[in-house]
């Protein structure tokens, strides 16, 4: 048995389907993104979005992500990024979304013998994110109820440094809650996350830390100062089992576009 999920992250969509975000039009990649989705087999079982859906943070630019969603809703996980406004993005997808305005969007769900969480580290006003002890309680609590004998975790900001100077000054704080946990609980074996728009290997005790190229515009990993590079957009497919999980980032092509810094 096999549960195929797939994350999208840092959509980064406008009102404006044809504006650009740094010389990249962000809707018109998530469309192609959405095509080659379309395309892949098996379908996923799971589509999880780990924040960033829009970058103006608009109820218009929401439902514009919303629209190409569709064929997925009935299984869409969804948790914010710094760019996200938390009641926007609850009132546009309430139908997935429980709570009220700007309650913290989490999930979680067991497919194929794993355990699936995402953790909500949107801070409201601020680029980095947090974590809180209250949350990693709650992920402890939903463990040890859990007969899952592994666990995978879906969040916005990596809970690793990735020696970049200017990204780690955008990181997580309290990530070393989540590396007590880790290191008490090895079922937690994978965590998939966004926010540095490029792919990202790390490790946390038992789990192994990755991140997922945008669906739209791409950091330049080594740069000491925020850099765009011309990189095609990507998303990350999860193909879970009871004995364990394969992944893989797959890049769409793209027209040449010249970035604008
Ligand atoms: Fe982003």
């Amino acid at each position: 048995m096999t549960f195929r999920i797939v994350q999208l992250t840092d959509l980064h969509v406008f009102r404006d389907p044809d504006a650009l975000l740094k010389g990249v039009p962000p809707f018109r990649f998530l469309e192609l993104v959405i095509h080659q989705l379309q395309q892949l087999t098996p379908q996923p079982d799971a589509l999880i979005i780990t924040g960033d859906h829009t970058h103006d943070e608009l109820p218009e630019s929401y439902t514009a992500v919303r629209s190409l969603l569709t064929p997925w809703l009935d299984r869409l996980w969804q948790v914010p990024g710094n760019h996200d406004d938390r009641a926007v993005l609850r009132t546009v997808f309430q139908d997935r979304i429980s709570g009220t305005a700007d309650q913290p969007i989490q999930f979680d769900f067991e497919a194929a013998g794993w355990l699936c969480l995402g953790l909500d580290t949107h801070v409201p006003g601020a680029v980095a994110g947090s974590l809180s002890a209250a949350q990693v309680d709650q992920i402890r609590s939903r463990l040890q109820t859990s007969s899952a004998s592994r666990c995978a975790v879906f969040m916005h900001h990596p809970p690793v440094l990735l020696n970049s100077v200017w990204m780690d000054a955008i990181g997580l704080a309290g990530r070393e809650l989540l590396a007590e946990l880790c290191t008490a609980e090895p079922r937690i074996q994978l965590i998939c996350c966004g926010h540095v728009h490029h792919e990202f290997h790390g490790q946390l005790a038992s789990a192994a830390v990755r991140t997922t190229p945008s669906t739209g515009i791409q950091f330049a990993p080594d740069s000491e100062t925020p850099k765009f590079v011309p990189g095609c957009p990507g998303f990350r497919i999860i193909d879970l089992t009871p004995g364990g999980y394969t992944t893989e980032i797959q890049r769409i092509s793209t027209p040449s576009i010249p970035i604008t810094h």
